[in-house]
Parts: C-alpha cells; structure tokens; sequence
C-alpha cells in the first residue's frame, strides 16, 4: 500500500462502491402502499433493461413487493434528501408514509406502483422477476424495467445534465449514517 493507503474495515467496504443514486423503492397491494430507501440497487441488463435491488425481508416494502409482484424506483433530487432519510429511517408497516410526510403519488399507468415526480429526477415502473434463491439468500430482487420517465430539467435524450441551475434535481449518493453526496458536476474524459 502506498503512504496515503489505509486499510478499511470489512464493515465499511460497501461503501467505497455505493454511491450510485440512492432510490425510492415504492409499493402497493391490498390497499396498501409504501415507500422506502434503498441505496443498494444496480442495473444488470440492457436489453430488455433489467434491475436488481436489495430489499431486506424484514421490511415492510419487501412483503408487499412479493404480495403485488412489482415496484418502483423513484430518484431523488438533492432537495429530498432529508426525505428520503426519514422514509429510510422509519417503517410504513403501521402507518402510511405518503400521509406521514405529505408525498404526492401518482399511480404508474403500467404496473399501478406508486410514482413519485415532485422533486425526483426519475421514476421506473418495475417487474419483479422471481428467483427465490437470490431473494432468500441475498435480499435481492431482480425487476424488469417496463416504464420510464425523467424530469427533463436534467435528463433528456438519453443523458444527464448536471448543471448549476438545476441543483435540487442533483442525484444524491448515500456515504452512511445519513451523510449524502450530491451528484455536482460533469467531467468528460477526453477520447481514448
Ligand atoms: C439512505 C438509506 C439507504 C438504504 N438502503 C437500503 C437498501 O438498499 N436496502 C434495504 O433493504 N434497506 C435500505 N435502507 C433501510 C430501509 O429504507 C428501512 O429499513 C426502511 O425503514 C424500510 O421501510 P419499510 O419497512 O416501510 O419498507 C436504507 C435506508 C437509508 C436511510
């Protein structure tokens, strides 16, 4: 290891990977609907565009994700940062969080999951494909993306534009203990 190299803590290396967006995973079934963080999700698949996220089974999101066979993954912007830390915080199993927090939900015209757009940079209406073991071992629910939308504030035609002027859509990076990065600015690697 080089002099500024330290070693880190087993505990603490998934860090040093997970600062891609922090979502909302939202869900609905038997007249329920709830919404929660999740820092640990990926895509896995281009065509068809495929997802994996990691729902523990102790939550309350996870039964009804199994219950519904769907979700959805709403992107914060940096403006619900401290929203999205309390949905983190706290379960929605014996009382409503929308209500709770006053969210605002449309109902996803594919897969009727909750979606929402005031203050989220992005949603996708997901399908859960099954793998029991995955699920079982690992927490991990794999989904096929059918529906998509983005504020085009800052994505439109297929890219991201993070730009001063567009800050409280700025994608948020979960480091731990409810310490978040904001996604700040653009560097272009020049052509290899
Ligand atoms: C920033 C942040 C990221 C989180 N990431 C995940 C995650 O990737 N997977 C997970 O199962 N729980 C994650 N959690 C914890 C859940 O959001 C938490 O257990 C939540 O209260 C579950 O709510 P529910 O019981 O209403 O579904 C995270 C929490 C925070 C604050």
């Amino acid at each position: 290891m080089n002099e500024h190299f330290r070693p880190v803590a087993l505990e603490h290396a998934s860090r040093l990977i997970n600062h891609g967006p922090t979502v909302l995973v939202t869900s609905a079934a038997g007249g329920r609907r709830n919404v929660m963080a999740a820092a640990w999700s990926m895509p896995v698949e281009f065509t068809p565009p495929r997802i994996a996220v990691v729902i523990d089974k102790n939550t309350w999101t996870r039964e009804l994700v199994m219950a519904s066979g769907a979700f959805g993954l709403c992107i914060p912007g940096a403006g619900l940062a401290d929203l999205t830390y309390a949905v983190g915080s706290a379960s929605g199993r014996d009382d409503d969080k929308f209500m709770r927090h006053g969210i605002v939900a449309t109902v996803g015209a594919v897969l009727g999951v909750p979606l929402i757009e005031a203050g989220c940079a992005a949603w996708l209406e997901c399908r859960l494909i099954r793998e029991p073991h995955a699920e079982e071992a690992y927490d991990t629910c794999f989904a096929e993306v059918v529906a998509a939308a983005a504020d085009e504030r800052i994505f439109a035609q297929g890219h991201w534009s993070v730009r001063e002027d567009n800050q409280p859509l700025h994608t948020i990076h979960h480091l731990g203990g409810g310490n978040f990065a904001r996604a700040g600015s653009v560097i272009r690697a020049k052509s290899p």
